[in-house]
């Protein structure tokens, strides 16, 4: 196992119901505060209105910014930042899913230290500015997902250049992390899958690509894995199953709070490339994933089958009958397909609107130059140099 430091300063609150908190927990962080949320689903389902009825009543004051679109902007980040400046607001409140979370951790950013944010998110420049201060967060998730609820980064698309990268540092770790998962029954058929897509990726990356000998850690990603799997058709039959919801709404919190990687350590070459499609084609993140998942296991299965075995007898229950790590490998990657197939996530570039291979180069460089080790490849049991990025695409094209 490697040496690590846990760190989650976090305070979960996890309940039905516990929305009502927020005023609480938010006077001791100050007296004036920037919601920041999406442009529909919190006021359509009138959530912004019980925010800010639970803020007032503990003498708290709200300035509402609610133009946070899917795979937040640059632009829209250095808006709110200067509202929040303008109004004097000492803290952010990020509601909804992973978009509205992410972009209150860069607005809380832009707030104190001014625009452009693109200047504080590494995305392969020479120089990122140092993140030394940012206002106090309260994440409240709308969706279970991306874990932005109990993580300290977000990330953020530069719509001019089509870059995504991620923003990060210590100092963006929620204060507070409000976990309702009743706020999660009106989330769409389509959103809930992807978002159990995403959490599946969260853990299973590390899996992947993180060292040997880590059965805790694996283990305890085949546990956030199965809940997705048991948990996600109970709330595609039944969207107001609230037990199914609030499963899928802690596994989403613990896939990247540290918790799952710690030790294990590795990389992200899904997400690498998942934001470089979602930055040039604006595709639901989980949906990327989805697409890219079943192709890199294929991809990579031969470079180290011990682990995808691993994956075939703990989380599928196949037994070795004889069989070798690459035969269980391959196993395992069926299952998966199952998986996605049943959940109508087995898809293809075509699937997602991505109808040519014209950005392809484009995507592979922008994946290499943010995310690449020396820009040169991602880091994956087989690496993704230039070439195998393009194979992959291929792969999934059609
Ligand atoms: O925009 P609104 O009107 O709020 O509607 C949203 C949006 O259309 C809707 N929605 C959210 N909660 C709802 C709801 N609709 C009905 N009822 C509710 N309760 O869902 C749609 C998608 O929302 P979004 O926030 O974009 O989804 P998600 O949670 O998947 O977030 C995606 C973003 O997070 C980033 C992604 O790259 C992407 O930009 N990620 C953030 C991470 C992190 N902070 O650690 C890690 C992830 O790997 C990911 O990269
Ligand atoms: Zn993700």
């Amino acid at each position: 196992m490697q040496a690590f430091n846990f760190y989650l300063p976090t305070k979960i609150i996890f309940g039905s119901g516990k929305l009502e908190q927020v005023g609480i927990e938010a006077i001791s962080l100050g007296k004036r505060a920037l919601i920041v949320t999406g442009k529909r689903s919190a006021s359509a389902f009138g959530i912004i209105d019980r925010v800010t009825t639970y803020l007032e009543r503990e003498g708290v004051e709200v300035v509402v910014f609610d133009k946070i679109e899917p795979n937040p902007r640059t632009t829209t980040v250095d808006d709110a930042g200067e509202l929040a400046r303008k109004n004097k607001c000492d803290m952010v409140i990020g509601l909804g899913g992973g978009s509205p979370m992410d972009a209150a951790k860069a607005i809380a950013v832009a707030a104190v230290e001014g625009k452009p944010i693109w200047d504080y998110i590494s995305h392969g420049q020479e120089i990122v500015k140092p993140i030394k201060k940012a206002l106090p967060i309260i994440a409240i998730p709308t969706l279970a997902a991306t874990g932005s609820e109990a993580d300290a980064g977000g990330v953020i698309t530069n719509w001019e250049t089509h870059e995504k990268a991620v923003i990060g540092s210590p100092i963006l770790f929620p204060k507070v992390s409000i976990i309702d998962p009743e706020l999660t029954t009106t989330v769409p058929e389509g959103y809930t899958i992807d978002g159990g897509v995403d959490i599946i990726t969260h853990v299973i990356e590390g899996l992947f690509t993180g060292a040997d000998n880590t059965p805790l850690q694996d283990r305890f990603s085949f546990s956030v894995i199965k809940t997705v799997m048991d948990n996600l058709p109970k709330v595609i039959d039944n969207q107001n199953d609230v037990e199914a919801r609030a499963n899928l709404s802690w596994a989403s919190a613990v896939a990247l709070s540290g918790m799952i990687n710690s030790g294990r350590g590795g990389a992200y070459p899904i997400h690498a490339l998942e934001h470089s499609l979602s930055g040039h084609y604006d595709i639901s993140h989980g949906r990327g994933l989805a697409l890219l998942l079943p192709a890199i296991m294929e991809y990579s299965y031969k470079s180290r089958p011990a682990k995808y075995a691993f994956l075939a007898e703990e989380l599928f229950d196949i037994h070795r009958d004889g069989q070798t790590d690459e035969e269980l490998a391959v196993k395992a990657i069926s299952k998966m397909k199952d998986f996605l197939k049943s959940v109508n996530r087995l898809l293809t570039m075509k699937d997602v609107g991505i109808g040519d291979d014209s950005k392809f180069e484009t995507m592979a460089d922008d994946a290499l130059r943010i995310y690449g080790v020396a820009n040169e490849y991602l880091d994956n049991p087989r690496k993704l140099y230039k070439k195998d990025i393009l194979a992959l695409f291929s792969m999934i094209a059609d």
